[in-house]
């Protein structure tokens, strides 16, 4: 067929989706693409969808015979302008699935812009189709009314965010993406030098070193919406490149810090049309870790409790579980009436986990009558609710000595992973893990370390910049894995949203960080010497926090994978299938970079 220019005099009234009854009477004229086409004969309805919504345009035979020819010619996708007059519908013809089903535009001019092949899915919000398919054509895949809706509302929430840190009287300040190693935990992307043959750039894993120097500079507040990389394994809230919202500030406090984010959250909230309440709960880390079996507790659903001192020793062995390890019970609300099938599922998540799970309270009443009494008022439970108790299996030989508290922080974890998967197994069914139920709340006093047992050695919780609480600096050498940190996490519905910390501003306990974290002084000064450096130059008390947008929108949009609220994502093996990224170079570009590859590097 044949194709129009775009008149250039021709100018579009408004969105498709703004039209409305007051319209009616008006002329206007319209561009979009063909969502749907109905050929009655003599009239052809088009639904002509742009980003903001549909529209329905008829094309009468009789009275506009040119533009019904080209309506003949009209496949999904195919992109248009048309030309006539708004009018009401009739009231039997109104559509009130869309925002513009009283009105119709009657097109008596139609341009043919472009054509289309066949979309590889249909673009609707149900689409049956893997997401590989989708990301390789993301290019339709994000024309669908649910992304569209995903993409705009992190515009307006990065747009909030600005207005209210700037309204705070933060500066946005842009720091450098060709920059060095700074060890927020993930392998680094490099990027090779070719002026420098040999030496690689490493693209940031966070700016933290250079706000951390800004407020050194003097800026006293300082954020900045900024893209990280990270060479991680990916999972669902994860990607190789991501966005945070950055912020730093001088002469910091945790409370300074909270005071600025939660009220920050109810803007970011509001602007998704929903309501939030404050101030944010407090959790330390050792009361999550017991009361969840997680540092980023989902807070909707029941705590854990450990029962351990409700049943004798004897009964403990008559369980089989190890005596000196918790014993841990919870709730799962309305779940009471599961089958013994229906139950399965948790002891096979539990065999997998190595700990031991009983689902069945009744049956383990008839044995232990009192303790499970005393179990069932723990977690105040009512006949609605299934309760799950949790041991670690009996190790054969195993004393009490040689216990660590490390098996008993697995006994929590693997209770608190059981807790959410039995949580999302039957949520559909029993309302539980509502997504419109936002429970934030502030985790604080992390350890300042966590012992690698591969390696042997600690490694920084949050990052080696971050400041032990004053009353710890003393057992930095002596005892490291008691030392409590300023680092605070800002958590909702289990998901790590933000972490920050008051950082260190003193060069010794900088330098006694390092230490502890087994880097010799020479190492210390050639990582991070300039950062060392600055600090002997009036470094004020500062501190600070990082949000993960991507997580943020996720959430506020009510998904469960950011790869939904980012335009352009990558999959688990962080390949772009769009662009197909990333991709071998030419022997001439890696010659230029003084680089070779290998097919096998072990
Ligand atoms: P942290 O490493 O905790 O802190 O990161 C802050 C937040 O960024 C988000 N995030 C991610 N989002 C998507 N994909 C990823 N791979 C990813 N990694 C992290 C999370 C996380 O809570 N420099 C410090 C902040 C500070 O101390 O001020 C930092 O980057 O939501």
């Amino acid at each position: 067929m044949t194709l129009d220019c775009l008149p250039v005099d021709l100018r579009r009234t408004k969105y498709c989706g703004d039209f409305r009854p007051a319209d009616a009477g008006s002329r206007a004229v319209v561009m979009g693409w063909v969502s749907r086409r109905r050929d009655l004969g003599s009239l052809i309805f088009i639904d002509l969808r742009d980003r903001s919504g549909v529209l329905q345009v008829v094309v009468n035979r009789e009275r506009f015979p040119e533009a019904h020819g080209k309506a003949e010619e009209l496949r999904s996708e195919f992109v248009i302008a048309a030309e006539g007059a708004v009018v009401r519908r009739s009231p039997e013809t109104y559509n009130p699935a869309i925002a513009t089903g009283e009105v119709e535009l009657v097109a008596e001019r139609l341009y043919v812009l472009n054509d289309a092949r066949t979309p590889p899915f249909p673009v609707e919000d149900e689409v049956n189709t893997s997401e590989e398919t989708r990301l390789h054509y993301r290019f339709v895949d994000l024309r669908r009314p649910r992304m569209q809706s995903n993409i705009m509302l992190r515009h307006r929430i990065v747009l909030e965010i600005r207005r209210y840190m700037s309204e705070q009287g933060y500066f946005e300040i842009e720091t450098p993406f060709l920059t060095r190693s700074t060890p927020e935990g993930a392998r680094d992307y490099l990027v090779p030098s070719r002026v420098q043959p040999g030496c690689f750039y490493a693209l940031p894993q966070s700016p933290q070193l250079f706000k951390q120097i800004l407020m050194i500079s003097g800026f006293d507040k300082y954020f900045q919406i900024v893209r990280c990389f990270r060479d991680e394994d990916l999972r669902a809230d994860r990607q190789p490149e991501f966005t945070q919202l950055d912020v730093e500030m001088s002469f910091a406090q945790p409370e300074l810090i909270f005071d600025l984010i939660e009220p920050l959250m109810q803007r970011v909230w509001a602007t998704a049309g929903k309501e939030i309440k404050l101030p944010f709960p407090r959790l330390t880390y050792d009361e999550a870790m017991c009361k969840y079996g997680s540092d980023k507790p989902d807070l909707r659903l029941p705590p854990l409790h450990d029962v351990k001192h409700h049943f004798s020793d004897g009964e403990r062995e008559s369980l089989a579980i190890d005596p000196a390890l918790p014993l841990i019970a919870f709730r799962v609300p309305g779940c009471g009436a599961l089958s013994r099938k229906e139950r399965e599922p948790f002891r096979d998540f539990a065999v997998e986990r190595g700990i031991k799970c009983f689902d069945d309270m009744n049956n383990m009443e008839k044995k232990l009558p009192g303790p499970v009494a005393k179990v069932r008022k723990a977690v105040e439970g009512s006949a609605d609710d299934l309760i799950l108790l949790v041991g670690a299996p009996a190790a054969p030989g195993s004393q009490a000595s040689a216990i660590t508290k490390c098996r008993e922080t697995a006994v929590f974890t693997a209770a608190g992973a059981l807790r959410l998967f039995a949580g999302q197994k039957y949520a559909d069914r029993h309302g539980l893990l509502r997504q419109d139920d936002y429970r934030f709340l502030w985790v604080v006093d992390f350890p300042m370390f966590e012992y690698d047992e591969n390696e042997s050695r600690y490694s920084a919780m949050h990052h080696p910049f971050t400041s032990p609480r004053d009353e710890c600096l003393d057992l930095l050498e002596t005892d490291p894995s008691a030392v409590k940190a300023k680092a605070y996490d800002l958590v909702l519905n289990g998901v790590e949203l933000g972490g920050g910390s008051v950082r260190i501003h003193r060069k010794e306990v900088q330098r006694r960080i390092f230490r502890a974290l087994g880097f010799s002084e020479e190492q210390a000064r050639a990582n991070f010497g300039f950062f060392l450096d600055a600090l002997e130059y009036g470094t004020p008390p500062h501190g600070g926090i990082a949000l993960g947008i991507d997580r943020l929108v996720m959430i506020a949009a009510g998904e469960n994978n950011i790869r939904e609220v980012i335009a352009f994502p990558k999959t688990a093996r962080a390949v772009d299938l769009m662009c197909d990224a990333p991709t071998p170079v030419a022997s001439a570009q890696l010659r230029e970079l003084g680089l070779k590859t290998v097919t096998s590097y072990k």
